[in-house]
């Protein structure tokens, strides 16, 4: 049996709890699995060796206590500090008191530990703690996967972390079925059916923490961006649009729901309309994104093939490096690492 994939996840919410009990779960199941086997590894290959948070009603306290109804291997895992280098909500901790420690105690404790990756769940808004919490993988020789919209690969630090043997992989996750995934796929199928898109927009509403974070303007115009250009590259010309979470409604909970609309010109200019909504899970549907980014990143530096990491980004990141639209970046994903 071959060593697991040492991973180290900073965030301790909503995505870092389902990603848990996934990996408890899919020990004697496949349903569910987007890819069960990717680069010749399994969810079985996959441990957690560290977790940390900055919610001081978290840091302390083992997994069990942030996920009680569920047992997994990680249960007396203990929750440790994480850093924090920007102004939060006072909502962003449960208490309104944070726990956390310095940069280089953190880099210490990753150093420690030795974790081959690490994961950024953090909550959004939070650009300086993820910039540092990057450089901190870098120091202590681990790859790095961000899946906040916070700007961290940059042309410089992938050349930093590839000079290292190391990979970086971001920025800002696609969900599997998300808002996003669903409107390029949309898009692009009107593309190569010969149908012309116009305008379009997709107003999301959510119920999670992570919606309510984003409701800050600055917050939310940058993931607005993000999703308005991301959903752009399906198009051949320019159409009117806007793609964002529009509203929190507590009563959604982990879900969220997306509403489309677009307008597009066939034959003689004739209109084709569309005015439909999704509704999905939200941290569920982030977890096979990660999980399959993971053990093909874990493949492709074992062979030290760091030029696969813009085929990885593109496929599991609305803000990649690298743009390429949905159907290709699937493909050659899987042509890379489905065997
Ligand atoms: N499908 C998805 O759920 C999805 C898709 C795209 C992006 N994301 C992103 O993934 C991230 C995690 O999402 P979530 O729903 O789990 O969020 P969440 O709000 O449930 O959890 C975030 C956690 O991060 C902790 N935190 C905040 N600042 C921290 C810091 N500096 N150091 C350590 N911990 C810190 C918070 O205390 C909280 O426990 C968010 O940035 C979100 O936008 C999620």
């Amino acid at each position: 049996m071959t060593d697991k994939i040492k991973i180290a996840i900073v965030g301790m919410g909503n995505v870092a709890s389902t990603l848990l009990k996934g990996l408890e779960f899919y020990k004697n199941s496949t349903e569910g699995l987007w890819h069960p086997k990717l680069g010749g590894l399994s969810l079985n290959d996959i441990t957690i060796v560290a977790v940390y948070d900055i919610d001081s009603s978290k840091v302390g306290e083992k997994i069990r206590q942030n996920i009680p109804d569920y047992k997994t291997d990680f249960s007396d895992l203990l929750i440790q500090p994480g850093i924090l280098e920007d102004i939060v909500s006072p909502h962003i901790s449960q208490n309104g008191q944070i726990k956390s420690v310095s940069y280089d105690e953190f880099v210490n404790s990753l150093k420690k530990i030795k974790p081959e990756f690490l994961i950024n769940l953090i909550s959004s808004g939070m650009e300086k703690s993820s910039e540092k919490y990057a450089n901190a993988a870098l120091e202590a020789g681990c790859s790095f996967f961000n899946a906040t919209s916070a700007k961290t690969v940059t042309e410089q630090a992938r050349k930093e972390f590839h000079s290292k043997g190391l990979m970086m992989l971001g920025d800002d996750l696609m969900s599997q079925f998300g808002g996003t995934a669903f409107h390029r796929g949309m898009i692009e199928f009107m593309t190569i059916r010969g149908i012309k898109i116009q305008k379009a927009y997709q107003l999301d509403v959510g119920g999670n923490q992570d919606t309510k974070n984003t409701m800050v303007e600055e917050i939310r115009e940058r993931k607005r961006q993000i999703k308005t250009e991301s959903i752009a590259i399906e198009a051949p010309q320019p159409f009117m649009s806007t793609a964002g979470t529009t509203e929190y409604a507590e009563q959604l909970g982990d879900s969220r729901v997306s509403y489309y609309w677009m307008e597009a010109k066939g034959f003689l200019n004739s209109i084709v309309e569309m005015d439909l909504s999704l509704r999905t899970n939200d941290s569920s549907n982030g977890c096979n994104v990660i999980l399959d980014s993971i053990r093909a990143a874990k493949r492709a530096l074992s062979k030290n093939d760091l030029a696969k990491a813009d085929i990885i980004s593109s496929y599991a990141f609305k803000n990649p490096p690298k743009k390429m639209h949905i159907r290709e970046c699937i493909k050659a994903f899987e042509d890379a690492f489905l065997n």
